[in-house]
């Protein structure tokens, strides 16, 4: 029986030499330390020996026992170790390695247009004053004092949500609601969404305006055109040429439609200014004393100017855009480069 303990013994402390994970050590120690295991079986094998062999044997049964267990510990040891060397290894991270950038958007161009606007403007105090983008005819048409069988009205040109109610198909709106509100000395600026059924390559169903007032006494065609003047000069530089034609506009008079000298040719001719060295950028005009009498301001006592331009349309002179579509087409490669 000893001889045959002894046995046990060495396969088991070979087994544990073998067995690498916690699951397999725990399977030897049932193996030969559980309820049925070998070393407890060979236990009960004592009870057939005599009554003098027994103690000698049982204390050899113990000390197999307590070195299995003793090994059994330190293997376990060895192995929780190892795999923990193992984890650490695998997670290690390398500090010193560069972080990940996360790509950062852009803004959009017209984003960036509004803004240097707005920006210009605001130096020469316009605050900026905004309006809903569905509105009542009255403040996109009749306080504005287009008549009622205007063309601008037709249902061409205009998308009507319901009985005298519309998208805006200008910024103009605002102009008069900002009137209502407010006595002068008015000078704001109204960057907005407007609406028009028309699609082509130069036109949007949906596109942006920028319209700009400014009323007090004593208001000029002279600080029209000064404003104006500095304000192109702001956005495309001290030495471009700026000029003004006569225009209509239902809503101010005089009316003047302003051209800028076209910023590809300078001015000499080429196909974006159709060969007339100009390309025209907004349209402008002194307040006709009709509008004012929508609103309730003294057309005796004030004077004032409005003007709108697309944003669109500086967007693609400003950055020498081909295609108005590019704008609205989302395409990464487009507007990753602004
Ligand atoms: N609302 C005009 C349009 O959409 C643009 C415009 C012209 C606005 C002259 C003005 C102005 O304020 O004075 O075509």
């Amino acid at each position: 029986m000893k001889e045959q303990l002894e046995a046990l013994l060495n396969d088991a402390l070979a087994e544990f030499a073998k067995a690498s994970t916690e699951a397999e050590l725990q399977d030897l120690r049932v193996k030969y330390l559980g309820k049925k295991g070998l070393v407890t079986t060979s236990m009960k094998g004592l009870g057939a020996l005599s009554p003098e062999e027994r103690p000698a044997m049982g204390q050899v049964v113990n000390t197999v026992k307590a070195k299995l267990e003793e090994v059994l510990e330190t293997r376990g040891a060895e192995v929780r170790e190892a795999s923990k060397a193992v984890r650490l290894a695998a997670e290690k991270v390398d500090v010193t390695l560069p972080g990940r950038r996360r790509p950062l958007g852009s803004k959009h161009p017209i984003t960036l247009v509004t803004e240097e606007i707005c920006s210009i403007f605001g130096a020469l105090g316009f605050a900026v004053a905004e309006g809903p983008e569905v509105e009542h005819d009255f403040y996109n048409f009749e306080a504005l004092n287009f008549p009622k069988d205007h063309p601008a009205r037709d249902m061409q040109d205009t998308f009507f949500v319901g009985d005298n109610v519309l998208l805006r198909t200008h910024t103009s709106p605002v102009q008069i609601r900002t009137m209502l509100k407010q006595q002068p000395p008015v000078r704001i600026i109204a960057p907005g969404t407007v609406y028009r059924c028309d699609s082509d390559a130069t036109h949007s169903p949906m596109f942006h305006q920028i319209e700009g007032l400014m009323v007090d006494k004593g208001i000029t065609f002279g600080d029209l055109k000064g404003i104006l003047t500095l304000f192109i000069n702001q956005l495309f530089g001290k030495d471009i040429g700026v000029r003004l034609r006569p225009s209509f506009f239902p809503f101010t008079e005089p009316s003047a439609e302003v051209d800028i000298a076209c910023v590809i040719c300078r001015g000499k001719g080429c196909r974006v200014c159709k060969e007339t060295g100009w390309l025209e950028i907004l349209g402008a005009g002194m307040v006709d004393p009709a509008v004012y009498g929508h609103v309730g301001y003294d057309a005796e006592q004030y004077t004032g100017f409005a003007f709108g331009m697309g944003i669109e349309r500086i967007a693609m002179l400003k950055y020498g855009i081909a295609d108005m579509r590019l704008l609205f087409e989302n395409d990464l490669r487009f507007l990753k480069q602004f």
